[in-house]
């Protein structure tokens, strides 16, 4: 059984003062879970030195995204090297936002996912259908080939040492979860296609996850904690959750 593991993604909010607010209002006493913290990038140093403070061995810090290219000349990106120099441990990759808003392909998402790996950050991959897919009963054909990206590109051992991510795209940002029983069915799904790794393999559960929800999602048993973004920008509210993931 993979260690329950919470991530906040602060996306493309706030500021210094935000950051230093959060973390004095953010209370791991008793938290069982691994914690990550993904702050836009340029806080991301500020965050690690944070997190080093409160002297959490639980507490780490990730990148929202990374770039798939190594070094060179490449505007604007940022490398899997310089977020590891940075003191990340995590990556996300193939959020949802950057595939729709940003047309990254799962053929780029793939070339991330192996960047960050090759660069010993532990990447976050996201999958997840649209609305228009799940009512179409398309749900596990899309994820199955979200995931089936990775392996053409990286081959099935590329799953040791990973995250994994389930979020519905219509759940993000909408206030609508997906129900316990609909997060399970996928997330069960997801660990069959890992194969042998997906047993050790964190399975994170990603929209519109919040306190009063979040002990109902974790109760599922392929659901080993959550990835989440609006409720993690509240200290508080961010602590419950990591409470009840364990
Ligand atoms: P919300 O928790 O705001 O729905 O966002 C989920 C998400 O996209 C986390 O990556």
């Amino acid at each position: 059984m993979p260690n329950p593991l919470v991530v906040a993604n602060w996306k493309m909010n706030g500021d210094r003062a935000f950051a230093g607010a959060f973390f004095s209002a953010l209370d791991l006493s008793g938290v069982v879970a691994d914690v990550a913290i993904c702050p836009p990038f340029p806080y991301l140093m500020q965050v690690v030195e944070s997190a080093g403070k409160m002297g959490s061995g639980k507490l780490s810090v990730g990148a929202q995204n990374v770039s798939a290219e190594e070094a060179g000349a490449f505007t604007g990106e940022v490398s899997a090297d310089m977020l590891g120099d940075c003191g990340a441990r995590y990556a996300i990759v193939g959020h949802s936002e950057r595939r729709t808003l940003y047309g990254e392909s799962s053929e780029l998402v793939a070339k991330k996912f192996a960047a960050a790996k090759g660069a010993g950050l532990v990447p976050i991959i996201c999958v997840g259908e649209t609305l228009e897919e799940r009512e179409a009963g398309r749900t596990l054909d899309v994820i199955s080939a979200q995931l089936q990206a990775v392996v053409d590109h990286a081959g099935a051992e590329s799953w040791r040492g990973v995250v994994v991510a389930y979020e519905p795209v219509w759940a993000i940002g909408t206030g609508k979860t997906a129900t316990p029983e609909q997060a399970q069915e996928v997330h069960r799904f997801i660990r069959e296609r890992l194969g042998e790794a997906g047993v050790e393999t964190p399975l994170l559960y990603g929209g519109s996850v919040k306190g009063s929800n979040a002990a109902a999602l974790f109760a599922q048993q392929d659901i080993d904690g959550a990835l989440v973004g609006g409720a993690s920008l509240d200290a508080k509210e961010f602590t419950g959750i990591c409470r009840a993931a364990g």
